[in-house]
């Protein structure tokens, strides 16, 4: 029976909880002030609609982490609205770090109003995200309310320092596979493994299964980002909504650039050489890496590390049919376009 629950179902309150949340902390705010939030979320401005929305992965994980250890998915809501909150706040900020004109398809916050409110409408989109946590209060007690808020607090805290090690590469022309790791889990592992940790620590699992559904989360995001280095530069960016030759332009080290270096071919000997990258010098280093078997080995990497955090969730012995549908969306994730 338990299996049965539906994913749109779910997507659908995660977005009236997302609603409720904003529209308590700023109801009396100027209309434009607002447009930004909503824009970002995409409820307002061109094509706005499920499509500009975001995959809204991290809100399902936390509901889905809930169902999986025997709560009721309905009580995590307003974490799953944090994290999310949480999420836009990351990519308006790092759209203005990574100068990227293009997300979901549309222009960017700052492209459309300016750095300057878009830091600030970043700064809106994290500051509702604590208050939107504090809507558990009638679900958990407080000493658990606590961990909640701690937990994160943490991951916001982690994801700032990836961020400060991602723009701080840039500038270097290599870097040990150690820190790409160190990098990754604060860009995208940290705030994943605290939606398993949210939502786990919602269905009151034990302290046990609670850390391993965050070590599990940690290996969802590393997966997760090597993919999205893979899609940063032979994706269709028709389909991921953004651009495929920022990453190369601004020397970000992903996870192929960094096989391509330690190739030691020719992506490496022109790499060492460009120190700005155009656009044409972008797609000429796209061949390159393709050519060097580096395409090919980052798809096996996400793959391994996809496999890897299946194991790590099938030792856990949960309820077969309650850990089902978290299953499920991350088996959909593993072939994503987007
Ligand atoms: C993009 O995250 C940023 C990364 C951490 C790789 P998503 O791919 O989840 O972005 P949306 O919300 O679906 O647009
Ligand atoms: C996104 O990193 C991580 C955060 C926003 C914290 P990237 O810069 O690699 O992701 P995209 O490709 O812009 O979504
Ligand atoms: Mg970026
Ligand atoms: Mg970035």
């Amino acid at each position: 029976m338990t299996n049965l629950i539906e994913i749109s179902k779910l997507q659908n309150a995660i977005d009236d909880e997302l609603h409720k949340s904003l529209d308590q902390s700023l109801n009396d705010y100027p209309a434009e002030y607002i447009s930004m939030l909503h824009y970002q979320l995409g409820w307002q401005g061109d094509k706005s609609g499920p499509e500009v929305q975001g995959k809204r992965i991290r809100p399902l994980l936390v509901l889905l982490a809930c169902h999986a250890c025997g709560g009721d998915w309905r009580n995590a809501l307003p974490a799953s609205a944090a994290v999310e909150l949480v999420h836009n706040f990351s990519l308006i900020h790092d759209d203005i770090q990574d100068k990227s004109i293009t997300r979901r398809g549309r222009q960017t916050v700052w492209v459309k109003w300016g750095e300057a409110q878009a830091i600030n409408a970043g700064d809106a989109m994290l500051t509702t995200s604590y208050l939107a946590l504090f809507r558990l209060q009638p679900f958990l007690a407080q000493a658990m309310m606590i961990q909640a808020i701690q937990l994160l607090q943490s991951a916001c805290l982690t994801l700032t320092r990836g961020q400060y090690l991602d723009i701080a590469f840039e500038d270097k022309n290599d870097l040990p596979m150690d820190l790409y790791w160190q990098m990754v889990e604060g860009k995208t592992g940290a705030l994943l493994a605290a939606c398993l940790g949210l939502g786990s620590l919602i269905g009151m699992a034990e302290e046990s299964q609670w850390k391993k559904l965050m070590d599990f989360g940690y290996k969802i995001g590393a997966a997760f980002q090597v993919q999205d280095d893979w899609l940063g530069i032979w994706g269709n960016g028709q389909q991921t909504g953004k651009s495929t030759i920022t990453d190369l332009v601004s020397k970000k080290k992903t996870y192929p650039v960094l096989l391509g270096i330690l190739n030691r071919q020719d992506f490496f000997r022109e790499w060492q050489t460009l120190t700005e990258v155009t656009e044409e010098e972008a797609l000429r280093l796209a061949k390159l890496l393709d050519a060097e078997g580096c395409a090919h080995k980052t798809n096996q990497k996400f793959e391994q590390l996809y496999a890897e955090a299946f194991e790590l969730l099938d030792d856990m012995n949960l309820d077969f049919e309650r850990v089902e549908p978290l299953k499920r969306v991350i088996r959909g994730l593993f072939d994503r376009a987007k």
